[in-house]
């Protein structure tokens, strides 16, 4: 059976791979909005089954994304496990994920953008999920000190577009999307390599992880950072593809 979304996908952008970075094309209405894109004039997004409602100023989820809840469903103890969406924008990834634990399982979804907590908020209610989901605003592991250590499993799809990059992207994405969600510092990766490292002490023994990166060659280069610089604590890493077969992901498990 296809992954969710993978249809959608298909409608969009057809077979072949598509081009990274920018990211995937929006629906753009150039004549109502300058190139506004569609999601935000209509105010919501398909993601997965889910109906997210978006506005400018958080991200809009991307179909590739939903891999991410695939992934961490998968895992050992998934339903009844603590577990962490980083940078949650829409709240997509924590209400995939929350629809799907068990009785004992939630979710901390966090995110420093004031639009976006608010936005999450209103997508977990939308879902009647505010006793799996608990939304923090902070930054990233600022609002997770109390679960220490405890995290069975830690999700983000962090900014990852080098900043000179910004300026390159499609209309509708570098200058309608916030650029807090898409500006990933010098070389894409600095908010990467903070949660790469930042997970040895956020996750409990065996806890899991998954990250989006901007594809292949930012995937290799955690991968090997994971490997090389923090091997004491981290194990089974693998590089995961998207639809189009472009190593998107990064997983692995804590020690
Ligand atoms: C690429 S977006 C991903 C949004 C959502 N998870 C998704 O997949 O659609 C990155 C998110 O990280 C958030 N972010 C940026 N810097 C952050 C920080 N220092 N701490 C926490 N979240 C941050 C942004 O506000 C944004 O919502």
């Amino acid at each position: 059976m296809a992954p969710p979304g993978y249809h959608l996908h298909l409608l969009r952008h057809g077979h072949g791979p598509s081009p990274c970075p920018p990211r995937r094309p929006l629906l753009a209405v150039a004549a109502a909005g300058r190139e506004r894109p569609f999601q935000y004039l209509v105010g919501n997004e398909h993601w997965r089954d889910l109906v997210l409602v978006v506005r400018e100023g958080v991200l809009i989820p991307r179909p590739e994304t939903e891999l991410l809840v695939d992934l961490a469903s998968e895992v050992d103890g998934f339903r009844e496990g603590l577990w962490a969406d980083m940078g949650t924008g829409t709240g997509a990834i924590a209400v995939g994920i929350g629809r799907e634990l068990g009785t004992g399982g939630s979710v901390i979804a966090t995110d420093v953008s004031e639009t976006a907590v608010e936005v999450a908020r209103f997508n977990v209610e939308r879902y009647g999920l505010e006793d799996k989901v608990e939304i923090r605003r902070g930054s990233w592991f600022d609002p997770l000190q109390d679960v220490k250590g405890r995290l069975t499993g830690l999700i983000s799809n962090p900014p990852y577009i080098p900043s000179s990059h910004i300026s390159g992207l499609q209309a509708e994405v570098g200058r309608h999307e916030p650029r807090l969600a898409l500006d990933g510092g010098e070389n894409g990766m600095e908010h990467l390599v903070h949660l790469c490292e930042g997970s040895a002490s956020a996750l409990k023994a065996g806890g899991f992880f998954a990250f989006e990166t901007n594809g292949d060659e930012q995937t290799e280069f955690i991968a090997d950072l994971m490997k090389t610089k923090w091997g004491d604590f981290f194990c089974d890493i693998k590089r995961v593809p998207d639809f189009a077969g472009i190593k998107r992901f990064l997983t692995g498990y804590r020690r």
